[in-house]
């Protein structure tokens, strides 16, 4: 951009940077929902914030890994954009990326799912939304097994519904659900369950006989089942965790939430999916058609690509991630302040540092004494205050460093 146009806009970017944040007040005169003013912060947001492209802070706030898309997927996108795939398309998506999830579920787990259970995305956030706005409406109750990505309580929230949040408790070995504790959180007003699995934050995954025992409760009681799965293919030990979808009937009230977002490096393209039950296609189409009538067309050539050829690219990243990991363990085995119950799956690190209560402040510290991004784990539930949430799906020479850096602060 020349100098002079540069002149031109700098006043307004500076008046924009200059705005004062509204106070409650301010917004209720413009008389936005007032759920708006409910909705709980996002501590995690705020501080990735803070953090935002400050010279030399390394950022391991952020929940995707540092690779850009691979040029096979980009290119089919391309392709699609110069072969005139600029039109709408099915709000539930082109029939052939339907149709390759469908393949994709037979060859990975050896399920045979018509295309008539699967919608095609505009990012898993809004497969979630699609799946919660289908069934929630305002008194009922959704209970939550957390720590959970801050974003799909957000999402909850949105809906007017409660959230009852259920904790995974840590030992030693990982992240365990009570199943009693779940199932006496449910009341008559309970909606849906909330599971993420594998875990982000924690890596946790669900053990199959207690998805088994989850389900045949939830049959019981007429609840549905949010499953998010987006982190389905990050496992490091096994090809991907157990699905609801495995053990599901067409007909149970089971949504299963997906994303090309994390496996294929494509945050970016805000390209998900979401497989409902028989009966779920003409409500998820129709809410779709009065959302944002679905993904972009030629995104979806690219998505193809993903699924069909995507597996070498999986496994490259699987075996960096997993020297990370693994260099944490180390690293966290070494330090008696830190407290971190083992992951299976994710590319997140959940860990609590001893005598530091408050992780905001501890995060706010590492910006800004040891340039390193995290974030704060009350971002995701009510029960992990003190927690930090580090991504590790960065180079190895990038954790080498986060690990020099967090030494500094948090060495024994
Ligand atoms: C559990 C979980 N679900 C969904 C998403 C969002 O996926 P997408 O990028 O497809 O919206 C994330 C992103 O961090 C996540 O952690």
């Amino acid at each position: 951009m020349t100098q002079p146009a540069l002149e031109a806009i700098r006043p307004s970017v500076t008046k924009i940077n200059m705005m004062k944040t509204p106070t409650a007040d301010d917004l209720e005169d413009m008389h936005f929902r007032s759920v708006l003013e409910r909705l709980t912060p996002n501590q995690g947001a705020q501080m990735l914030r803070y953090g935002w492209q400050r010279e030399g802070v390394i950022s391991l706030a952020q929940g995707e890994g540092s690779s850009k898309t691979p040029d096979f997927i980009a290119g089919a996108a391309y392709k699609a954009l110069q072969d005139g795939k600029t039109f709408y398309a099915p709000a539930l998506g082109v029939p052939e990326l339907r149709q390759e999830i469908s393949n994709y579920y037979q060859r990975l787990m050896g399920l045979n799912l018509p295309t008539s259970r699967i919608f095609a995305t505009g990012s898993g956030t809004t497969a979630m939304h699609l799946a919660l706005t289908s069934i929630l409406e305002d008194g009922d109750d959704v209970v939550a097994v957390t720590p959970i990505w801050k974003n799909l309580l957000g999402a909850v929230e949105l809906t007017q519904s409660k959230i009852i949040q259920v904790p995974l408790e840590p030992d030693e070995s990982g992240w365990h659900l009570d199943l009693e504790k779940l199932f006496d959180a449910c009341t008559n007003k309970t909606k849906a369950i909330l599971i993420v699995s594998p875990s982000n934050p924690t890596g946790w995954i669900m053990p199959e006989h207690d998805m088994k025992a989850v389900l045949e409760f939830a049959r019981d009681r007429g609840i549905w089942i949010v499953a998010d799965e987006v982190y389905h293919r990050l496992t490091f030990d096994r090809p991907y965790a157990p699905s609801f979808l495995e053990i599901a009937a067409p007909e149970d009230r089971l949504f299963s939430v997906n994303s090309f977002s994390k496996a294929y490096a494509m945050t970016g393209w805000r390209l998900g999916w979401l497989v409902g039950p028989a009966a779920s296609e003409s409500v998820i189409r129709d809410i779709a058609l009065y959302d944002n009538m679905g993904p972009p067309t030629y995104a979806q050539y690219g998505a193809i690509e993903a699924l069909r050829h995507g597996e070498d690219w999986i496994n490259d990243q699987l075996t960096l991630w997993k020297g990370n990991r693994d260099k944490l363990r180390t690293y966290f085995k070494k330090n008696d302040r830190i407290t971190w119950p083992d992951s299976e799956a994710s590319f997140y690190a959940f860990f609590k540092v001893d005598g530091e209560p408050d992780c905001v402040a501890l995060s706010k510290r590492l910006i800004d004494e040891a340039a390193l991004s995290l974030a704060p784990g009350c971002a995701f539930g009510k029960d992990c205050a003190g927690w930090l949430r580090l991504c590790f799906a960065v180079s190895e020479d990038k954790i080498d460093e986060a690990i020099k850096r967090l030494d500094q602060m948090i060495g024994c």
